[in-house]
């Protein structure tokens, strides 16, 4: 339902709507609540398409899976003196060069910076824009095939809503199509904290050097494949969960869990109080 029209709700003052923002992102911002749908809620983000000359109301399914991202994650600005319209600069196109034509061509700046007198623009947060120009956009990826993947409980498959970093769950977001597990150069570079910042073009070149060995590696395998004579796809193990990985490669999980619990039992309760006695006779010393 919508309780403003769009400028009747840009007018509205900010201390006015401050306690509508509690909860900022709702449900209803990407599912009609009666069908649960995918849907468009974000005026501008229709207005902008319909002034390509397209129809997002009429888009494919896989496209409803970005475009809901669209309706924020994109570069905005805020059209006429007066009026402060929401408005996103796509008219024409969407790389740097082509919004900044744009803008230069309505002679929009975001603010004239006051010592220097420039005219400056700020990006906001284009995610939307830049992620058409990649490879993933070209290939058919929509937002959600990364963000939301597919997970499974007690038998529900269902989309994953805790949107964040695909880094945390590269196995439900990417090994879904790039079956091979993470290599030791690209765990070099991302288990540096501030490796992106601190050195880009040698992170870019680790991960560089380390896609053209894994072509290496694959048309080596091919070779061999085929001298072997195995035919394609290869048949994998079944290895799909811990446990039948675990039987695979023959350990003998019942027996090392004995161990292990006779460990836990015995020997680190022996190292807690010798611990524990050291740091008595510190605490002493000190007190003395
Ligand atoms: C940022 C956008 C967004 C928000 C907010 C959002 N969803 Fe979704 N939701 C999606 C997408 C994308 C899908 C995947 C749709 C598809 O591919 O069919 C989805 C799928 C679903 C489905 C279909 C079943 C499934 O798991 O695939 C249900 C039900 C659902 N969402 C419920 C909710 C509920 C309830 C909320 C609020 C608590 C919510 N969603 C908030 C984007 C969103
Ligand atoms: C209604 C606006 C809105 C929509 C729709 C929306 N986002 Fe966001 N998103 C935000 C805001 C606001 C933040 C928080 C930014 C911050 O904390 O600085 C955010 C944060 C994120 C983050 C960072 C999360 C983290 O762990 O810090 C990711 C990733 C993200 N969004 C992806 C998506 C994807 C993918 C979709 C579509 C399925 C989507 N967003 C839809 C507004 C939105
Ligand atoms: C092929 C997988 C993939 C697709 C598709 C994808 N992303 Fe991402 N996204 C990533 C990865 C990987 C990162 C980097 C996360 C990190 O550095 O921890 C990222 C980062 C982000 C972030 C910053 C998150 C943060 O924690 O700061 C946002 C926001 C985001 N993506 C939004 C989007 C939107 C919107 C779309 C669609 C227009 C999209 N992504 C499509 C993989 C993807
Ligand atoms: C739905 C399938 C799918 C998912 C999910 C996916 N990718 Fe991809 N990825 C592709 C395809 C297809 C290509 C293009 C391959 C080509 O053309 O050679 C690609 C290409 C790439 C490339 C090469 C980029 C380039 O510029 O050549 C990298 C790196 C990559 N993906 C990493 C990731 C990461 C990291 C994730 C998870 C965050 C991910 N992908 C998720 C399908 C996927």
């Amino acid at each position: 339902m919508q309780r403003w029209a769009p400028l009747s709700f840009i007018k509205n003052l900010f201390a006015e709507l401050g306690k509508e923002i509690v909860n900022p992102i709702g449900c209803q911002d990407c599912h009609d609540p009666k069908s649960m749908s995918l849907r468009i809620t974000r005026p501008a983000l229709v207005e902008a398409f319909q002034r390509k000359g397209e129809d997002i109301t009429k888009s494919t399914h896989q496209d409803m899976r970005s475009l809901v991202c669209a309706q924020c994650h994109v570069e905005y600005y805020f059209k006429g003196k007066d009026e402060k319209y929401l408005t996103f600069p796509w008219d024409d196109g969407f790389t740097a060069e082509d919004i900044e034509t744009y803008y230069d061509s309505i002679q929009h700046v975001d603010f004239v910076h006051s010592i220097s007198k420039t005219p400056i623009l700020k990006a906001q947060h284009p995610d939307y824009e830049l992620f058409r120009l990649g490879i993933h956009s070209e290939r058919g990826l929509s937002c959600a095939d990364c963000h939301m993947p597919y997970k499974s409980e007690g038998g529900v498959k269902f989309t994953n809503h805790k949107i964040q970093s695909p880094l945390n769950n590269i196995a439900g977001s990417c090994q879904v199509c790039h079956r091979e597990s993470e290599s030791w150069r690209w765990d070099f570079v991302a288990a540096s904290h501030g490796g992106s910042f601190h050195a880009p073009l040698e992170c870019a070149r680790i991960l560089g050097n380390s896609i053209e060995r894994g072509e290496q590696a694959r048309v080596l395998l091919s070779e061999i494949l085929s001298k072997k004579n195995v035919k394609l796809p290869v048949q994998y193990p079944d290895i799909s969960t811990k446990d039948k990985a675990q039987k695979f490669i023959g350990l003998d999980m019942e027996k090392l869990n004995n161990e292990k619990s006779v460990f836990l039992e015995t020997v680190v309760p022996q190292w807690d109080k010798a611990a524990e006695e050291r740091q008595d006779k510190m605490n002493l010393e000190y007190k003395k």
